[in-house]
């Protein structure tokens, strides 16, 4: 059974619960007494009869419990008795639960209610989203999709709340936290416009590409060139389209680079000379009309002329002098250099992975990545893990169409409407773009909404360092901290973060002759780091700017309205990857 969302703090000890039940009826009932006693002597009073009231003692209440207001008042009409007690009881009512109400915001769990969370509510989001949306109705109702993405259930059965479509998320969940199916899934399909979505496994693709495809009735892009969804390739992508400038060819190389250079950020002088050798070789290529084979080739080939006289045909001196300058000097130094950029470009070395990103010799669809994010189309991109994998590629490629949107956006007057929704599952294996952090802050500003999703906080440090990772966390407007945060700086730092709160301490001592009971105020983490480390699965802690942090239900597609669709869609996919798999084998065999 799933524990209830509430972390450790005030309520009462195990046990102690029908004692006091007992003394609260007892003194309950002779304060409506005393309630009783004043209204009568009111209501005396006001019929002006003066303030006359009985002793106030058990006989007078059993006279009245008998013969009710008449029995200790005969002259005043019991009405107004009535009346009176009424009154006196709603004020008293009310000034308790005012009273309860400012002691429990005091003392409560410490964690957003949904008045702290306010914002992240559907009419606060709807509300929201028309002033980000043009394209929304001013008035009457918007469905819930078209306001933002949806982020969990506030406690077991609260509202849903969603980012806006100026949000930018970051999700740390251990494996088999809900990433895929929690996160990824609905947003995928939740998003109105132009989705972006990577991963190294075929999960996210299988739950969502046909139906993708149906809903939006667009094209479907699947970049796959390892063969993990086994979708025949019958488009390509051409890197080089767009390289025109140093800066660009710098850009592109660095997704390469990313293989080789791990969390070092680039101050490393072998991966810098390689990144500089790779981007004048990139940028020779592109501007003469040459692709990525070409690029592979120079790179075996470290005295080659040919490139730099095709900088300096097309107009880059510099960047020929540099070339030629590294081709010419020690040998030692210069097949270093070229040594760690073959190592960074080895994905080129597969003729198959080349294949979807260089000229092909049948006519294919090039995708277009400057009209993509104006489109509802969808666009996966694949990559296994681990060397020589196609990884750089769809960072590149993700890369491309992020920055093609944000130029979009600009070209609109400022943001996409629809957004654009980039759900990076597995960002740290496949999705390694070196400036991701930085890009953050603004994207968000462009109706370009990233989902960054991390095992860990520690896997994203070894991807963009201590300072990167601290930068991503912090542009990050909202946070999702899933079950399995095993990292105890992490889980430390965040349950700082949350704070304290004030809790209720009943102590008991045993006289004599009777118990006594003591009740104290005592400063507590409203999530110690130890509840923090055990959420349970399927809940997560969301951190949104300018609001106190709040426990979350995950929203999992398989319990969602779509539900049978969905695992239908995933099934059927499944099988085709498996038949298709079960084909290559057995031709393999043969
Ligand atoms: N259709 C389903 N019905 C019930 N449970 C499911 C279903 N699909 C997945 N799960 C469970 O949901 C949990 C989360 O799965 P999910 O794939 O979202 O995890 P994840 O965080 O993405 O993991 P990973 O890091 O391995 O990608 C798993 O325990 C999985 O067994
Ligand atoms: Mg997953």
């Amino acid at each position: 059974m799933s524990r209830p969302l509430e972390p450790r703090g005030a309520g009462l000890p195990a046990g102690t619960g029908t004692p006091l039940l007992l003394v609260a009826v007892l003194w309950g009932g002779v304060g409506l007494g005393g309630l009783v006693w004043l209204a009568g002597g009111a209501a005396s009073w006001l019929s002006g009869h003066g303030w006359q009231v009985p002793p106030f003692d058990t006989a007078s209440a059993r006279r009245f419990l008998t013969g009710g207001p008449a029995a200790l008042w005969p002259q005043v009409p019991g009405w107004l008795v009535w009346t009176l007690t009424g009154a006196s009881l709603a004020l008293v009512t009310t000034g308790v639960a005012l009273l309860a109400a400012r002691r429990g915001a005091r003392t409560g769990t410490g964690l957003a209610g949904p008045a702290q969370v306010r914002h992240l509510l559907p009419r606060a989001v709807a509300e929201r989203a028309r002033g980000l949306r043009p394209s929304l109705p001013c008035t009457g109702e918007v469905a819930a999709e078209e306001t933002g993405l949806a982020l969990g259930r506030l406690g077991e059965r609260g509202p849903v709340l969603r980012a806006s479509w100026e949000d930018v998320l970051l999700a740390v969940m251990a494996p088999r936290a809900g990433k895929t199916t929690s996160l990824a899934v609905p947003s995928v399909l939740a998003a109105p416009g132009a989705v972006v979505a990577t991963s190294n496994k075929a999960d996210l693709w299988a739950a969502t590409a046909a139906l993708r495809g149906t809903d939006t009735g667009e094209r479907v892009w699947v970049f796959d060139p390892q063969a993990i969804t086994g979708t025949q390739q019958d488009w390509w992508w051409n890197p080089l389209a767009g390289v025109s400038t140093v800066e660009e060819a710098t850009r592109l190389a660095g997704h390469f680079l990313q293989e080789v250079r791990g969390d070092k950020s680039g101050k490393d002088f072998w991966t810098s000379a390689a990144h500089d050798l790779l981007a004048g070789l990139l940028l020779a290529a592109a501007c003469s009309g040459r692709d990525l084979r070409d690029v592979y080739e120079w790179l075996n080939d470290p005295v080659i002329p040919t490139p730099a006289v095709l900088l300096a045909q097309a107009g880059f001196p510099a960047s020929a002098a540099s070339l030629r300058g590294r081709q010419n000097g020690a040998p030692e130094t210069r097949d270093g250099v070229y040594e760690t950029a073959r190592t960074a470009a080895q994905c080129l070395r597969d003729d198959v992975i080349l294949a979807w990103v260089t000229p092909p010799g049948d006519p294919l669809d090039e995708l277009d990545t400057a009209s993509f994010a104006g489109s509802r189309q969808t666009l996966y991109l694949l990559s296994k893990d681990g060397a020589g994998a196609a990884a750089p590629l769809v960072a590149a490629l993700t890369d491309r169409v992020v920055r093609n949107g944000v130029r979009a956006a600009e070209r609109r007057g400022g943001r996409l409407d629809p957004p654009m929704v980039v759900v990076l599952d597995e960002a740290a294996n496949v999705c390694r773009i070196a400036d991701l952090p930085d890009l953050y802050s603004h994207l968000g500003s462009r109706g370009v909404v990233p989902i960054t999703v991390l095992q860990s906080y520690r896997q994203g440090v070894r991807v963009w360092g201590e300072a990167g990772m601290d930068t991503l966390w912090s542009a990050a407007t909202i946070k999702l901290l899933g079950a399995g945060l095993d990292d105890a700086k992490l889980v430390e730092d965040v349950s700082r973060l949350i704070g304290e709160h004030d809790v209720t301490v009943r102590s008991y001592s045993d006289g004599d002759k009777r118990r006594t009971t003591s009740t104290a105020l005592r400063r507590q983490r409203i999530l110690p780091p130890d509840e923090l480390r055990a959420l349970p699965r399927g809940t997560a802690l969301l951190l949104a700017t300018g609001t106190r942090a709040a426990l979350v239900r995950l929203l999992p597609y398989y319990r969602g309205a779509r539900s049978g669709e969905i695992t239908a869609a995933a099934a059927a996919a499944i099988r085709q990857v498996q038949r298709v798999r079960g084909q290559a084998e057995g031709v393999t065999a043969r």
